[in-house]
């Protein structure tokens, strides 16, 4: 159904911008490459012959440091604040100004310098959502290194793979971060990933925050006060460092279909020219605005659009350390929009069902001067339609749903603000973004016809700021997204197009699910659950939730002779999940059962496993090797249920 006119195509530029993309691709991002500001400007648009699928803007020389904070100072907006750092879980709020980030990311980038951290070398960065963080993110930039933030409710053994892949020369952390219920010691768990890697850094700078201190191993750990200040009353200043614009600005990993992430790799050039593209165009923002990504730096979300995307565009950006309910209370993204001026939000829809759920009426909104705010994007899971709705009656502005992937770094597919709004259809992402041409494919590659369910699959090559590859693992990168579909790239995201070119996505197609908007693998949880020595085998399914969109729950089957209650194994398999994953799992439901469900040729039935988990009619399928298996399945959770249900 397309909803009251929000839009209207015929108002909208978006048919004529996305045609003009089509006829010239080159012209088109050789147009939009004008936005920033290069050392040296790229001798080609694109050249298919390098990398794995070809390279935006080889050639040229840039910083994205500078397009992100020198160009706004030396433009005259030095006192204009680049981040509002609002934290309600500690009460703390701070305005940052362009001159205020630049003196601070040129001290932190010497302090990095001095260590001997250069063009190439990596940094990770585990922190909570604090503006050092953000400094330190410029901060690599602005030496050509190249930053790997892990996202802080992350456990020690995610941490560790990842420095193990990245092999950081320095790590920038924190002693903790702050959840509305608990104060979490960062420190020991960074102690313990770096125990557990074999990649070691040479130096960890730690942020000591007055909720808990953190102890400094020796020889190692530098307290990154101390050691910022030092340097400032030396007079310590670093220059943006001339990178190519096909050299890695970060590596962010995110969930595979095994329990090894992925290393998506981002360049400098196209980076900056899609973000900047998105910026004005899909979001409608201009320079000076208030942009507030709801999110967390450790997400894709967090890079593209609470650090470089409203930065490269000159715009304020909102850093929030709190959530959208409980700190203190439903109404805090309202106080925020209210205070700070925003004009944008974008969250995920799970904060807008927790808020929901909190003030089903919207109470909280009424007397909150919300003048400046524009629209809601909203992304990281499906938008469902319920949510969509009741954030729009509440709101009375454009909701719009976009769809896209850490893979990607920006939308595939939205509905343009800045290009005029078209109608907006409920439980659509809208049309596809310039840059992105969006096929439906059945598994043979063939496209599918309008309204009909495939594959979603994106023609190669990708637009700019698009991954080029996987860190150090271009095979892994042909054989997870190109090898499948030759000539395209492979969302996993499955879903139709319909009579007027609305993409409609209806979710995954291998085991990735999305907790809170959360991207997490089942596959990497059952590796976790088969390491429990009394476990014979596992599966997890991705289980429906109304605020959540989807929580995992663990069948697992015991190993014959275990002679111990299976409540007891089960809490210890929650609870490892939770040590080896991390609490953003919420990993809570582990169920034993006598055998798991499978195939005559012994595929696990997870999807109706999932069915029955989400009380969905099933059907036994025809090649079920032992139907009693999905019987018990559903008995047992019947009986878990009732139980937990109980007063
Ligand atoms: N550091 C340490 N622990 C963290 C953490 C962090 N940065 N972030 C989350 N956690 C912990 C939480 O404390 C919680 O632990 P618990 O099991 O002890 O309660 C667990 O991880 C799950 O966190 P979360 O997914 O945030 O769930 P929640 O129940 O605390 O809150 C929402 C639910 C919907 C309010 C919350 O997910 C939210 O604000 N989502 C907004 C959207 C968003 O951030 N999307 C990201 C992609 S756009
Ligand atoms: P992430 O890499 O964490 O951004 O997660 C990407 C995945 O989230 C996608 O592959 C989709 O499965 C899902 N996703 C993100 N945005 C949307 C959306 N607007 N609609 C449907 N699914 C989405």
């Amino acid at each position: 159904m397309i909803a009251a006119s929000r839009g209207s195509a015929a108002h909208s530029r978006y048919g004529e911008v996305y045609e003009a993309w089509r006829r010239d691709p080159l012209a088109f991002w050789g147009q939009a490459a004008q936005a920033i500001d290069w050392m040296r400007p790229p001798s080609e648009v694109f050249a298919p012959s390098l990398g794995v699928y070809g390279r935006w803007f080889p050639g040229a020389v840039c910083n994205t440091c500078f397009n992100a904070v020198d160009r706004h100072v030396d433009a005259g907006r030095g006192s204009q604040p680049a981040i509002i750092y609002d934290s309600p879980v500690t009460g703390a709020k701070r305005v940052i100004s362009y001159n205020g980030l630049l003196s601070e990311v040129r001290v932190l980038a010497a302090v990095l310098r001095d260590i001997g951290v250069g063009k190439g070398d990596r940094v990770v960065i585990y922190m909570p959502m604090v503006p050092e963080a953000v400094v330190g993110m410029l901060a690599c930039a602005r030496i050509g290194a190249i930053h790997s933030v892990v996202f802080g409710g992350f456990a020690a053994r995610e941490l560790a793979q990842r420095i193990a892949d990245a092999e950081p020369k320095v790590i920038l952390s924190a002693s903790c971060g702050i959840e509305p219920s608990r104060v979490v010691a960062y420190k020991p768990l960074l102690d313990e990933a770096i125990d557990l890697s074999p990649a070691k850094p040479e130096v960890c700078l730690i942020l000591q925050r007055p909720q808990a201190e953190a102890s400094l191993v020796k020889g190692r750990d530098l307290d990154w006060t101390e050691t910022v200040n030092r340097a400032r009353a030396a007079g310590k200043a670093a220059d943006c460092t001339p990178v190519e614009a096909t050299d890695p600005l970060y590596i962010l990993y995110t969930s595979g279909t095994t329990g090894k992430p992925k290393g998506v790799v981002r360049d400098n050039g196209g980076h900056m020219v899609a973000l900047t593209w998105s910026m004005q165009n899909l979001y409608g923002i201009a320079p000076g605005e208030v942009f507030w990504a709801a999110s967390d730096i450790g997400w894709v979300v967090g890079h593209s659009y609470i650090v470089y995307g409203p930065l490269l565009s000159g715009c304020t950006t909102i850093l929030y350390e709190g959530k959208p309910v409980g700190t203190p209370d439903a109404g805090a993204y309202w106080r925020v929009i209210a205070e700070h001026g925003v004009a944008t939000l974008f969250t995920a829809p799970t904060a807008f069902r927790a808020i929901r759920k909190e003030d089903p009426q919207g109470l909280l909104i009424d007397n909150v001067d919300m003048t400046n705010f524009r629209a809601l994007f909203l992304a990281g899971e499906r938008a469902d339609p319920d949510t969509v709705q009741w954030a729009e009656r509440v709101l009375n502005v454009p909701v719009i749903d976009h769809w896209w992937q850490t893979e990607t770094g920006w939308a595939i597919a939205g509905n343009p603000l800045g290009l005029g709004a078209l109608p907006v259809k409920h439980g659509s992402a809208t049309v596809p973004m310039p840059g992105y041409d969006v096929h439906i494919l059945d598994e043979a590659g063939q496209d599918q016809p309008r309204g009909v369910m495939g594959e979603i699959a994106v023609k190669l090559p990708l637009p700019p700021g698009c991954l080029p590859t996987l860190w150090r693992a271009d095979e892994r990168f042909r054989e997870s997204y190109l090898e499948a579909l030759p000539g395209f790239y492979k969302t996993s995201d499955a879903g139709y197009i319909d009579e007027d070119g609305y993409l409609f996505v209806m979710g995954r197609t291998d085991d990735i699910i999305n907790v809170a908007g959360h991207r997490l693998s089942t596959g990497g949880m059952e590796e976790v659950i088969a390491a429990h020595p009394d476990v014979a085998e596992c599966a997890v399914v991705g289980a429906s939730d109304p605020v959540k969109g989807e929580v995992p729950v663990g069948f697992v089957v015991l190993k014959s002779g275990v002679a111990r209650p299976p409540e007891e194994i089960e809490a210890e398999i929650v609870a490892r999940v939770r040590a080896e994953i991390g609490p953003v799992a919420a990993f809570k439901l582990a169920v034993t059962v006598a055998r798991l469900p499978k195939t005559r040729s012994g595929k696990i039935l997870r999807g109706t496993m999932k069915k029955i988990t989400d009380g969905e009619t099933w059907s036994v399928p025809a090649t079920i090797d032992d139907p009693a298996a999905l019987d018990e399945v559903a008995a047992v959770l019947a009986r878990r249920r009732g139980r937990a249900a109980a007063p």
